[in-house]
């Protein structure tokens, strides 16, 4: 385990984050946050039962204050945090014409505002040890766009726009900075769809079938990792070949 290297996942209540969790978990000791108090305490006891680390925060990632709160307290607690896996996200999908303000705004301050608060209150530490990791969980629907959502899209693709300005302020400083964007990963989030959606999806994938999150999850463990240490400002595609 490399002890020195603790690595923060936020949205590690289910899916994904969960997932993340599980693959690193022998391998890092984690801090886990989630607003999904119930969610997150399952997924610290499966790190704790595989022999792994992991202290549980519920937070709300949209709350720069009470981020800062938890970054000193984690930093008192614990110690340093290296690895910052921003992955927490939400969708409200609907047609423009029907969208209303508090699902644009709910959409834009989870997923994007959630990714500076977090990325901000936990930067410190790798500035100071001249050694970090930000992987930022886009989706490959920020680059082509998608029908009814728009509010998703924008902040996925404002993601993107982040992380490579993160990237290029922190190069210097042997932190670095990428997107990983999922196509479609059956998780709690996409099970939801209609099922003429998925078809739909499918019908666009070359490889025909949808994600497993372990495609998703392989891909964190090597870009946190000493094999990626070139390897910064990029954005990764895990869809199947959905986009080209
Ligand atoms: N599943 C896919 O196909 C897919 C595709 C592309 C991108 N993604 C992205 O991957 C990430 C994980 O997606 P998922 O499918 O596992 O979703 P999910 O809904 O299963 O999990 C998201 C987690 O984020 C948490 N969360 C939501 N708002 C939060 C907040 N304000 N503060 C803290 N935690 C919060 C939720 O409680 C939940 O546990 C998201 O950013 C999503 O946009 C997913």
């Amino acid at each position: 385990m490399s002890e020195e290297k603790r690595a923060v996942i936020t949205g590690a209540a289910a899916g994904i984050g969960r997932a993340i969790a599980r693959e690193l978990g022998g391998s890092y000791p984690l801090i886990l946050i989630d607003i999904n108090e119930e969610g997150l305490a399952e997924t610290g006891k499966m790190i704790e039962e595989n022999g792994g680390k992991a202290a549980v925060y519920k937070a709300d990632i949209t709350s720069f204050e009470a981020m800062n709160e938890l970054s000193a307290r984690i930093e008192r607690e614990y110690g340093p945090v290296l690895i910052l896996v921003n992955n927490a996200g939400v969708t409200r999908d609907t047609l423009l014409v029907r969208m209303d303000p508090e699902s644009w705004d709910m959409v834009l301050r989870v997923n994007l505002t959630g990714a500076f608060n977090s990325s901000k209150v936990f930067l410190k530490p790798m500035i100071k040890a001249r050694w970090g990791r930000i992987v930022n969980m886009s989706s490959v629907v920020g680059q082509m766009g998608n029908v009814g959502q728009a509010n998703y899209a924008a902040s996925k693709a404002g993601l993107i726009g982040f992380s490579k300005s993160l990237a290029r302020e922190l190069g210097s400083r042997n932190i670095t900075v990428n997107c990983i964007a999922p196509g479609f990963i059956q998780t709690p989030m996409t099970d939801d769809l209609p099922q003429e959606m998925k078809d739909a999806y499918l019908a666009q994938i070359p490889l025909k079938r949808f994600g497993a999150v372990a495609d998703v999850t392989r891909l964190v463990r090597f870009l946190i990792s000493d094999d990626a240490s070139y390897i910064t400002g990029q954005v990764i595609r895990v869809d199947g070949g959905m986009l080209m």
